[in-house]
């Protein structure tokens, strides 16, 4: 069989300043495999030469619809594209897409496009926030554009707040997911609230060692990108994973599991689901040194080791005595292997009927396991005795997977 040919993805660059980091995406979009063709506007040639998109895409790089007559460039384009990903989109660019010009090769190519389209808004924050903004995102929302961020942070100059674009790593993982499913990030969570907890619990035995475990915080990072791109509000209660905040969530940086456990139970009333997605360490070193411990006696002392609370029960309990509301959706997740006895299904099975959450997302771990990995696989299995699969496919593609299964119930009281 002939390879597949490689996605085709069009990279639309408007003119702001965070056009360089259009570079970045370009070269991540390249370096994974798609074929890219970027299409800036004039304005966004100001800020970077087309010799720079050239180089970087292999492809030619033109603005208007008057070059390359014969070949009818934007309907083309627009035509063969699997996806068209807009990084940074300005005020202005927004403004001629909602109301569908066609006045350069970017708009005609847009509207030439039956292809997924994602745009990551960069601009400053009055901008952002102006009801003439506000109106046209309301009306690409409605026609089906996903809007990644924006995050808030530094600005041009001094001024800092919402209106930063999107990381290019976290928009390069979005734009991938919609080109392995169109359909994984509808506008459908505005209104829902999703707390999410994610990466490793570390728990110190002195000022420079600690207890941890493999978690990367991917899986549960990859959840929070889905759910705030499909416009959730979104709480991120980081246990130290080394990955860059996604844009536009409320960060809670914890380091042990009892700071992740205030955290969660502090945040948890305000959310209507709760995504138990951090490996939680089950023991911590009863002892805390607050000096470097010495390799000074003969023998090494033993480490003694107290357990830490199940903060995942504990939520549950909290809900069956009427202190968290009745619809918090609960989730867990569990790293299986299957052996002899028991599948990894049977044991997800066993361990959702301690635990007594709503859903548990199982992961096999079996064979090259989920950790550090870029993609993922498993099942979601319902306190209903349902049980979904999760083919693999990026963390971000069962990231939305997730968020299907668990929200649809979201808000409704617990069975
Ligand atoms: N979890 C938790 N608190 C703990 C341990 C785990 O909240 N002290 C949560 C995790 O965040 C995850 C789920 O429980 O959502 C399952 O984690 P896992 O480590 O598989 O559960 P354990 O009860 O530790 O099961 P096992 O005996 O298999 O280690």
């Amino acid at each position: 069989m002939p390879p597949s040919p490689a996605p085709r993805v069009v990279l639309g660059v408007s003119g702001g300043i965070a056009a360089y980091k259009s570079c970045e995406l370009l070269r991540a979009l390249t370096e994974s495999g798609h074929h890219v063709d970027v299409i800036p506007t004039e304005a966004a040639l100001r800020f970077v030469g087309a010799a720079t998109f050239e180089a970087l895409s292999g492809n030619p790089v033109t603005t208007g619809v008057f070059s390359d007559i014969p070949s009818v460039r934007h309907v083309r384009l627009g035509q063969q594209a699997d996806l068209i990903v807009i990084a940074p989109a300005t005020a202005d660019l927004i403004a001629r897409m909602a109301a569908g010009r066609a006045d350069d090769l970017l708009t005609s190519t847009l509207l030439a496009t039956l292809a997924p389209v994602a745009i990551a808004p960069a601009m400053h924050t009055e901008m952002w926030q102006h009801p003439a903004t506000q109106a046209n995102i309301a009306t690409l929302r409605s026609r089906g554009v996903t809007v990644i961020g924006p995050a808030s942070g530094r600005l041009t100059g001094k001024d800092t707040g919402p209106g930063r674009m999107a990381e290019p790593a976290e928009i390069a993982q979005l734009a991938r997911v919609l080109l392995e499913r169109r359909d994984a990030l509808p506008h459908d969570l505005a209104g829902t609230r999703v707390l999410v907890t994610a990466g490793g619990t570390r728990e110190p035995l002195d000022p420079v060692r600690f207890l941890t475990n493999r978690s990367s915080g991917k899986q549960g990072y990859a959840l929070v990108q889905v759910a705030a791109a499909r416009g959730a509000a979104v709480t991120l209660i980081s246990a130290n994973a080394a990955l860059p905040t996604p844009a536009g969530v409320d960060l809670v940086r914890v380091e042990t599991a009892l700071e992740l456990q205030e955290a969660t139970v502090a945040a948890a009333a305000d959310h209507d689901v709760v995504v138990m997605a951090a490996a939680v360490s089950d023991f911590r070193p009863t002892e805390r040194s607050s000096s470097k411990i010495k390799k000074t006696a003969a023998e090494p002392e033993r480490i003694a080791l107290a357990k830490n609370p199940d903060i995942l029960a504990g939520l549950v309990a909290e809900r069956e005595a009427g202190r968290l509301p009745a619809g918090l959706r609960i989730v867990g997740f569990a790293a299986e292997t299957g052996d002899e006895r028991y599948t990894v299904e049977e044991y997800g099975k066993q361990k959702l009927g301690r635990k007594r959450c709503d859903y548990l997302v199982v992961n096999d771990v079996g064979e090259g396991g989920a950790f550090e990995s870029d993609t993922n696989a498993g099942l979601i299995i319902g306190r209903d005795g349902r049980t979904t699969e999760i083919p693999r496919g990026s963390k971000q593609l069962v990231a939305a997977q997730i968020l299907d299964v668990v929200t649809a119930s979201a808000g409704s009281p617990s069975a």
